[in-house]
């Protein structure tokens, strides 16, 4: 799917800060918005709130946590120029709407999302409070604040996801109808000039007669192409495609990446909480006193013995890492008992300390200019606010709140 998303839209993720990134964050996220942003209108935040959801008692190392996780976005290459950076908690008006959220989602709503239980059972936390019940309502706030039409998350994330499309059409239901609407989107269209009246009717009748959602994205695509309209008739002309209303917030989409699998050192999955990660900015000689302690396929225990690959994380990682002449060289070397482990293990530690090393001397820069790290955040959250106290009048006189 990663090709065939059409350029200029409007993209929203955010992520946890939990301090210094390792490879699984990398390879699994960063890469991701990296290559996003030159394509796409791209937000991308810290959810620092997000974090005291969980961890309301530990807000010592937070700053610190925040910043070296900026640092680390900024080494990789997501870039203030390209996509708009912002801290979450720099721009309240998240909070704002989702206040306004909270008032009409059904409590059994966020009950429901898998992940409240889960965590909770998972975990000796008290998670039992108000804020972490509303994680996904905050999460919701944040797409929506920005009309995002793609969220790239995880497989984890993507039940928040569903749920922030149902928030969104509760709301849109909910305020977005009028008197008289089907009488106004009609003559809305018969203004939209002839060739487009009738295709927006055709794309129209494909999606109601036979659920055709191809026909529904053509029409949107058309319409966001339409000049001298105002924002609430756009809104009427989109909502008008599916039903009787105002399409006043955007129903998001997911959009899942396909991640390789990094392993940590132990073969699990990269994690913080299993002490097993690879730091981006970890030093080569601390690379690899790791790599060369990490688990191997347990069927070699003498360098006689031939491996299988398949069976060995090492080899995972030398999928990401290395190039195809290398990787037949393990192939090979690796059944037939050619090579030893470390030998293997300091191939693998050549590539990979070349790739880092540039992101660590990235970092080491960013982190002398702490100054010029926060104007730019700063900047980001101007930026973020702009749209955010817009989306947020246009919410507010939806609801009947514009009389201040
Ligand atoms: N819940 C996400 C996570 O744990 C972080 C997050 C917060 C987020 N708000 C978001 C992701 C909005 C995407 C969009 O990874
Ligand atoms: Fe793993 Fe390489 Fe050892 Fe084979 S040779 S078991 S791939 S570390």
């Amino acid at each position: 799917m990663e090709s065939d998303i059409p350029a200029g839209q409007r993209v929203v993720s955010g992520m946890r800060p939990t301090g210094r990134l390792h490879l699984g964050h990398y390879h699994g996220v960063i890469k991701n918005w990296v290559k996003l942003q030159h394509s796409q209108e791209c937000f991308f935040f810290v959810a620092d709130w997000h974090a005291l959801t969980t961890h309301y008692s530990e807000t010592d190392g937070l700053e610190d946590h925040v910043w070296e996780m900026v640092v680390d976005w900024l080494a990789c290459g997501v870039s203030p120029g390209a996509s708009t950076l912002f801290v979450q908690s720099q721009v309240p008006e998240h909070a704002e709407l989702h206040l306004l959220l909270s008032m009409f989602t059904p409590l059994s709503w966020l009950e429901r999302v898998p992940s409240y239980k889960e965590m909770q059972e998972q975990t000796d936390r008290d998670l039992a409070t108000y804020g972490f019940l509303g994680y996904p309502l905050l999460q919701a706030a944040d797409i929506l604040m920005y009309k995002a039409q793609l969220v790239p998350v995880g497989e984890d994330q993507a039940a928040h996801v569903e749920f922030t499309r149902e928030v969104a059409r509760r709301f849109n239901h909910l305020y977005g109808q009028e008197e008289g609407f089907a009488k106004r989107a009609e003559s809305l269209i018969d203004r939209l000039g002839r060739n487009e009246a009738r295709l927006y009717r055709e794309y129209r009748r494909r999606f109601q007669e036979k659920g055709d959602s191809q026909a529904l994205e053509v029409a949107r695509e058309m319409l966001r192409g339409q000049q001298s309209i105002s924002l609430g008739d756009l809104q009427r002309l989109d909502g008008y495609l599916e039903g009787e209303w105002r399409m006043i917030l955007p129903e998001p989409a997911e959009y899942l990446t396909t991640a390789p699998k990094v392993p940590g050192v132990d073969g699990r999955k990269m994690s913080k909480s299993y002490n097993n990660t690879l730091g981006l900015r970890e030093e080569p000689d601390v690379i690899q006193k790791k790599l060369m302690g990490m688990m191997t396929d347990p069927a070699r225990k003498r360098r006689s013995d031939p491996g299988d690959p398949e069976k060995c994380p090492v080899w995972d990682l030398h999928k990401i890492y290395s190039d195809p002449q290398t990787l037949e060289w393990v192939e090979e070397g690796c059944r037939s008992a050619g090579i030893g482990c470390t030998d293997c293990k300091r191939r693998l530690l050549d590539a990979m300390v070349a790739e880092l090393d540039p992101i660590r001397a990235s970092a080491a820069e960013y982190l002398s200019d702490r100054a010029g790290v926060n104007a730019l955040i700063h900047e980001g959250c101007e930026a973020a606010r702009d749209v955010a106290r817009d989306t947020l009048e246009d919410v507010s006189e939806a609801m009947g709140l514009d009389y201040a």
